[in-house]
């Protein structure tokens, strides 16, 4: 089985990529752990709960969280805690957060904060989530004000994917989590550029050795990435290109109009098109990225956005230091930089551009 290793200050842990991994999750439990909490959807769960605790000795206790970007907020993470106290968790209780990127998160989150800190394995079941949200342990929720502005970094004791989840994926999740995979071509694997250029039809097909190879590449990428900057002080910055201004369109719409995955999509084509106006791409390859991403559309309408709302909403992401906006920039197919001082006038027409 693939498996990926990531050695951080905060701990070292494998991400296990398998075609009915979800089998092992019994072996990964330590011993003595007490009650194990499951926090999940119950889609998820109807799907999958019973491969997931087939090895299990006692069952685990299910706590459902229904998904949706907009309860990915404190009181969330709140009414989850005082369910597992109600339910006599204690300290050497671990919490499986089986589910997308915002069950990942907002599981992560409560295991971070949960008497002080509980251990968390996850076991992501959407495409995004496998490829990119749960490997490096960041964890944390909304506020009005912005996305994932408030969290913590909770790494987990391991990762584990199954691709078989994959199979109850609905559709329009499904292409989300592929914008995250075109992410990481542009920004450090030019093989993956091309498997998503060029194998369009078996992506969406979802032929069973393209997403292994989609998420086994992705997963090998991020790893070494959180493994060499787990606090994002540099490289991990990278990984987040097309989130400046993703995050602004999510924060626009109420978290309710796009999927993550989606908003991404907008961002890299507005990154690209910075990227090309400030100088540091070439138009062939700009267009080549803007087209890549077209292909795995559409999103929801841009109808109505503004762009001097999103260039407002920027200043308050989490990535803006001192009030300087950093824009993850591509200077060629599989690499990027971190640029900041970008003429306003450069990043409203390129928003502009990408608006269509
Ligand atoms: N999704 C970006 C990161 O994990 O750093």
């Amino acid at each position: 089985m693939p498996s990926y290793e990531v050695r951080t200050p905060q701990a070292a842990y494998s991400v296990l990529v398998e075609w009915g991994a979800l089998g092992r999750t019994a072996s990964l439990i330590p011993a003595r752990t007490g009650r194990v909490f499951v926090i999940t959807e119950e889609r998820i769960w109807r799907h999958h709960g019973s491969r997931l605790t087939a090895g299990f000795s006692c069952p685990p206790e299910v706590l459902y969280f229904p998904g949706g970007e907009d309860r990915k907020r404190l009181a969330t993470v709140e009414q989850l805690a005082e369910q597992m106290v109600a339910r006599e968790a204690d300290r050497t209780s671990l919490i499986l957060a089986f589910g997308g990127g915002i069950v990942g998160d907002v599981a992560g989150f409560l295991a971070a904060g949960f008497m002080r800190g509980i251990p968390v394995i996850q076991a992501p079941t959407t495409l995004l989530a496998q490829v990119d949200a749960a490997v490096g342990g960041k964890t944390g929720v909304n506020l009005a004000s912005g996305k994932n502005l408030f969290g913590a970094f909770h790494q987990p004791l391991a990762v584990l994917i199954d691709p078989q989840t994959l199979t109850t994926l609905p559709e329009r999740e499904y292409r989300a989590g592929l914008f995250e995979v075109i992410k990481h071509g542009v920004i450090r694997s030019p093989e993956l550029f091309e498997l998503m250029r060029r194998r369009i039809q078996d992506v969406f097909a979802r032929q069973p050795e393209v997403v292994e190879r989609m998420i086994s590449e992705s997963v090998r990428l991020k790893s070494e990435v959180v493994s060499a900057d787990e606090r994002e002080a540099d490289l991990r910055r990278i990984l987040n290109f097309g989130h400046t201004f993703g995050h602004a369109l999510e924060a626009e719409t109420g978290f309710v109009r796009f999927l993550h995955g989606e908003a991404v999509g907008f961002g890299m084509q507005a990154a690209a098109e910075l990227a090309c106006r400030a100088g540091y791409l070439d138009r062939a390859a700009c267009d080549l990225i803007r087209a890549v991403v077209d292909e795995y559309g559409p999103i929801p309408s841009l109808a109505g956005i503004d762009p001097d709302r999103l260039i407002a909403l920027m200043a308050s992401d989490k990535k803006t230091l001192q009030g300087r906006v950093h824009f993850v920039l591509p200077e060629a197919i599989g690499r990027v930089r971190v640029v900041t001082g970008i003429d306003p006038a450069l990043v409203r027409a390129s928003i502009q551009a990408a608006l269509g």
